[in-house]
């Protein structure tokens, strides 16, 4: 159980869970076309133990019994995402019908059961056919991403609550371009500076595409974490000022204040694409919200060897997820407060927070970490901070990218063998506080 009451979160305030396509569906069938991940994960050394999403959770015919799973938690909404290449399976150009059918029948599932529709347009399942093309380091990804959302507000626009363009930016760019972790795994420096502008350039676009249909409640969903020096030396807390603006500040930034830090465009300057400076009011579009998924912090040391980017970073001592992250609550206070304070006053949502945990249903670490970052937010509010939600990651189990399934974020347990669902003892503390006042 948490010692937190609901009511210490006002009455208006959200409660849900989020997943996200590619993680749960499976569902490769039916006319849905191919996505980045799907052959990255077919790819030798990609992805632990060579999973792919190809079951998944099976979401895809089981959604019922998971929405039900859902509002028995007692939550307030749930936060999806939309596969594009279910909806247009060559990216651009024809329609899919079984997929528009896939996401009516979810979301007036919601609905039926009270849930509120947290929509994602683009959680990480780029169509092939647009990597093909170059993907993210092509500019024309805009216009793209910018038809696909036209279509999502067209067909879904005024049965979703809020609705989000990207999730992570920082993966879609950096993690995948730069470090290759993630689809499509490259590793080149001119790529990433690209992508890094072009999924920016993107969010934009797809805002004005949702607010032509006459979408409400548009944010975007970064990933922030609280950047910290290894040691209080000068050295590393320039490294740190620099992986805070590559983590942090390109996309807080570039979107809430139409400006790239200095610190970032100027050793990308031969990489970045020409002219990127002429779309920065588009990229700064005006928001309704922002969410922020949270984790854990940075460590940054300076490592002076590295050119362009002479620094490192280092494992802390904190008490770590399976994930290997330190589990730090206070960073999530202090990230909230700072981005109240240094950039925006529209409405905050933590849009993912969690932690991988050894199988099981008894996950008392868990649950107190599920505590202690809500607790976390409740500091932050205290201090000003206008955080309006919050969503656990994840309602289930599910495929966590280059770790398969190896990695167990759920607050529901799942059989792969069989997808039978089992909820864990943290699903019964959400249940527990939010049960007896809906
Ligand atoms: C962030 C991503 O949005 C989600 O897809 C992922 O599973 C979680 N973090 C956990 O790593």
């Amino acid at each position: 159980m948490f010692s937190i009451d609901r009511k210490d979160f006002g009455p208006d305030f959200v409660f849900g869970v989020a997943t996200a396509a590619y993680q749960i569906e499976g569902g490769q069938k039916d006319g849905r076309g191919s996505s980045i991940w799907d052959s990255f994960s077919a790819t030798p050394g990609n992805v632990h133990n060579g999973d792919t999403g190809l079951n998944a959770c099976d979401h895809y015919e089981r959604w019922a019994e998971d929405l039900d799973l859902i509002r028995d938690g007692g939550f307030d909404a749930y936060r999806f995402s939309f596969a594009w290449p279910r909806l247009i399976p060559e990216g651009t150009g024809a329609i899919n019908q079984s997929g528009l059918d896939f996401y009516d029948r979810l979301i007036d599932g919601m609905l039926e059961r009270g849930l509120k529709p947290y929509a994602t347009l683009y959680h990480w399942d780029l169509p092939s056919a647009l990597q093909d093309k170059g993907g993210w380091m092509n500019r024309d990804i805009a216009g793209w991403l910018g038809d696909y959302a036209s279509l999502i507000g067209d067909r879904f626009g005024n049965r979703l609550h809020a609705t989000a363009t990207i999730n992570e930016p920082w993966c879609v760019a950096f993690l995948s371009h730069f470090l290759g972790v993630h689809a499509p795994g490259y590793r080149d420096i001119r790529a990433t500076a690209r992508a890094m502008h072009h999924v920016l350039l993107a969010h934009g676009t797809a805002i004005d595409a949702l607010r032509a249909e006459g979408v409400k409640n548009l944010g975007i969903v970064l990933n922030l974490e609280k950047s910290e020096p290894a040691t209080d030396t000068p050295e590393d807390i320039a490294a740190t000022n620099l992986g805070d603006a590559m983590f942090n500040r390109w996309y807080l930034d570039g979107v809430l204040k139409g400006k790239y830090p200095e610190d970032l465009t100027t050793p990308l300057a031969a990489y970045l694409p020409e002219g990127y400076e002429r779309d920065m009011e588009i990229v700064s579009r005006p928001l309704d919200w922002l969410g922020i998924n949270y984790y854990t912090r940075g460590l940054y040391k300076s490592a002076p060897s590295r050119i362009g980017f002479p620094i490192e970073q280092v494992q802390g001592q904190l008490e770590k997820t399976e994930m290997g992250w330190e589990i730090y609550p206070q960073g999530l206070t202090d990230l909230l407060v700072r981005v109240s304070t240094d950039y925006t006053r529209i409405p905050l949502y933590i849009t993912e927070n969690g932690m991988a945990e050894v199988e099981g249903e008894a996950d008392p670490r868990r649950v107190s970490y599920y505590e202690e970052h809500l607790k976390a937010v409740l500091a932050a509010r205290a201090q000003g901070a206008d955080v309006r939600g919050y969503f656990a990651w994840s309602l289930l189990d599910n495929y966590e990218w280059a770790e398969g399934y190896n990695k167990r974020f759920g607050l529901v347990h799942v059989d792969y063998q069989t997808q039978q669902r089992t909820p864990k003892a943290s699903y019964r503390a959400f249940q527990g506080m939010l049960h007896n006042t809906r």
